[in-house]
């Protein structure tokens, strides 16, 4: 059995103002009509092998997700559910899950830990790792997925290896660790896709992070199961999810284990961190606009211009990111677009 587990949650506050609290980065439509969540869980269910789709996310978007899945689930492909009252950070997400999964399809069932809002272009070479990465998850290991860097970015976690051996997992370090790894040639990006069997990465949370297992158990066991035809839904409830110790499972557990493996892959994989990222994902014309709805352009280049229901007329302006809903409007150099989040960050302190 391989079980894709799609993890959604996180707000996306660099994609501000198209991404909201209630209409999170995940639920985000591309120019193909597609949204990241639907891209998602086509990812998993086209692979060979999946006999379910298990999704963590916020039980406030259970039925905006249940909407998405409907649309593009042509199989009718089950669907089970892990419902959180907020966010706990992804160490709880995983757990949960793949509590579940244990006690329902037993140690030795696969996960593949897949995050809501990436892009991969290339869906055969995706599934060619994946096979790969389930032969090493049935040996015992816990696999990550290694992109090739081409940037000392510090908003990913930096994985050492020889060939699927992985030396050593650093996340997120400083830049100056970053460039370092990237001169050496040794290090790969952790894509923040896992795949590993329940029993192994349970066993592993017991070394390395105890402690969240045991507040994600013991808030299983005080939470609602509901099991339907072809449905499991599981309620995460609040009072005991709030003692669940909030960190990443790149932290809790990644970083730590001796027991890590990693498929190097080039999969066309991009984690649109940005309104700059999503801009370079489509067409765009000779002199490098990528425009989305209704614009008049005179003497613009190099801009993403995304309109939801107005005209936008633009003259004489380069490398703009400029962003239309019906409530908001963002303008923004293409270079700062990873500050977008100061907008989000400042609108919630105005409450
Ligand atoms: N259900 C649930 N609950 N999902 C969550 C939660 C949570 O509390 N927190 C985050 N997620 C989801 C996000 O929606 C996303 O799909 C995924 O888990 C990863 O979380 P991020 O918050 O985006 O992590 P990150 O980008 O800082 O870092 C991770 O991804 C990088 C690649 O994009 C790490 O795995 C890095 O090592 C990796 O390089
Ligand atoms: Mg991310």
């Amino acid at each position: 059995t391989l079980i894709p587990t799609i993890l959604c949650g996180g707000a996306g506050s660099r994609l501000w103002p198209v991404s909201r609290e209630q209409h999170p980065k995940p639920f985000i439509r591309l120019s193909d009509g597609q949204s990241l969540l639907q891209k998602a869980f086509l990812r998993g269910f086209e692979l060979p092998g999946t006999s379910e789709v298990l999704t963590v996310t916020n039980r406030d978007l259970f039925f905006k997700t249940e909407d998405e899945f409907r649309e593009v689930n042509t199989k009718k492909l089950p669907t089970s559910f892990v419902l959180e009252p907020f966010g706990r950070n992804t160490a709880a997400a995983v757990a949960s899950a793949a509590l579940q999964i244990q006690r329902r399809h037993g140690d030795d069932a696969v996960m593949l830990v897949l995050a809501a809002d990436h892009l991969i272009a290339d869906q055969q070479a995706f599934a060619m790792a994946v096979t790969k990465a389930v032969e090493l998850a049935d040996t015992g290991k816990l696999v990550t997925f290694g992109i090739r860097p081409d940037a000392p970015e510090t908003g990913y976690g930096y994985i050492e290896a020889d060939g699927n051996q992985v030396i050593r997992f650093v996340e997120k370090p400083s830049l100056e660790a970053a460039q370092n790894y990237l001169a050496t040639g040794r290090f790969l990006w952790n894509s923040g896709m896992f795949c590993f069997s329940a029993g192994a990465l349970i066993a592993e949370m017991k070394k390395h992070c105890p402690t969240v297992l045991q507040a994600v158990e013991r808030c299983i066991d005080a939470s609602r199961l509901a099991v339907g035809k072809g449905f499991i839904q599981l309620e995460l409830e609040a009072d005991s999810f709030v003692d669940v110790p909030d960190i990443s499972i790149d932290y809790a557990v990644m970083e730590k284990s001796s027991n890590v493996a990693v498929v190097p892959c080039d999969i066309g994989w991009s984690d649109i961190g940005s309104w700059a990222a999503l801009g370079g994902i489509g067409a765009t014309d000779a002199v490098g606009n990528c425009v989305e709805g209704d614009a008049v352009l005179h003497d613009v280049s190099n801009c993403y211009i995304k309109s939801e229901d107005r005209l936008i007329g633009a003259v004489g302006i380069d490398n703009l990111v400029i962003i239309d809903t019906p409530d908001a409007l963002l303008v923004a150099n293409k270079d700062r677009a990873q500050d977008v989040k100061q907008i989000y960050a400042g609108l919630k302190a105005q409450g």
